[in-house]
């Protein structure tokens, strides 16, 4: 793995730097925190930090951020109509990584976790700030490159010694751009085929407390997980909530 730090020239490569403000942290609390605290000037905010020590993951959890990995947000204004910005995050990620160790071995597990040998290499957190009729949205992204110290269901991308930090970023970062400026074609099948649990038997459930279980049969147009339940092969939608798959964290 190459370790570089972080550097800003080549994060923002063939990227137009007047549409983006970025900054740069060694520590911070948390990247979306931070993220939103800043006035929106340009098209996107970005913000990125070698570390954080008040890590967000979804659901009120923390989001372990020792050095070494990738924690960065993104900030832009609007909304486009009724896309779900988590799920299309995820699959933003999940592309960027593929291209960058050059196989498609990263999976996507509802709603957004980004996996890897059925562990999870990382988790994203959408956070909205409104304001008036403003809406801006932060994205955060966590990405484990190399992690000392694991619970059983964390991965790492530690076996793609050749990840360049920089280089992932960057990718990240115009696809992101390029998904704001004109959308992703077919994003659902897209995301769809990535998905690792599609006609799988899945568990759903919300604080821990189990909802439905029954076989995964996609997605709809806004997001929500499609499930045929295993008691009456009811067709039933979910837009909130956690997933768990026999055999995978
Ligand atoms: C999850 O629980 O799966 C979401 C984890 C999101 C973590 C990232 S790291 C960068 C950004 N800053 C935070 O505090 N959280 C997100």
């Amino acid at each position: 793995m190459k370790l570089n730090t972080l550097n800003k020239n080549k994060i923002l490569k063939n990227i137009d730097v007047d549409r983006v403000n970025i900054a740069i942290y060694n520590t911070i609390g948390s990247t979306n925190d931070e993220c939103k605290s800043l006035e929106q000037k340009n098209d996107f905010n970005i913000v990125l930090s070698e570390e954080q020590t008040k890590g967000k993951g979804r659901m009120g959890k923390e989001w372990s951020s020792p050095l070494g990995n990738i924690y960065m947000s993104i900030a832009f204004s609007g909304s486009k109509s009724n896309e779900p910005l988590s799920l299309i995050s995820g699959l933003i990620c999940q592309k960027a990584i593929n291209k960058v160790i050059g196989e498609d071995s990263i999976g996507l597990k509802w709603p957004n976790d980004i996996i890897l040998n059925k562990k999870k290499v990382g988790g994203i957190l959408i956070e909205k700030e409104v304001l008036g009729s403003d809406v801006t949205n932060i994205v955060g992204i966590g990405l484990n490159l190399k992690l000392v110290k694991k619970e059983s269901w964390w991965g790492d991308l530690s076996e793609y010694q050749h990840i360049d930090r920089n280089e992932l970023i960057n990718i990240i970062l115009r696809k992101f751009i390029s998904y704001c400026d004109k959308g992703i074609d077919n994003w659902k099948d897209k995301w769809e085929t990535s998905c690792m649990h599609l006609n799988s038997n899945i568990k759903i459930q919300s604080n821990n407390i189990k909802i439905n279980e029954g076989m995964c049969i996609g997605i709809t147009n806004e997001g929500a997980l499609i499930i045929s339940s295993n008691k009456d092969g009811k067709i039933c939608e979910y837009e909130y909530g956690d997933i768990s798959i026999k055999g995978v964290y």
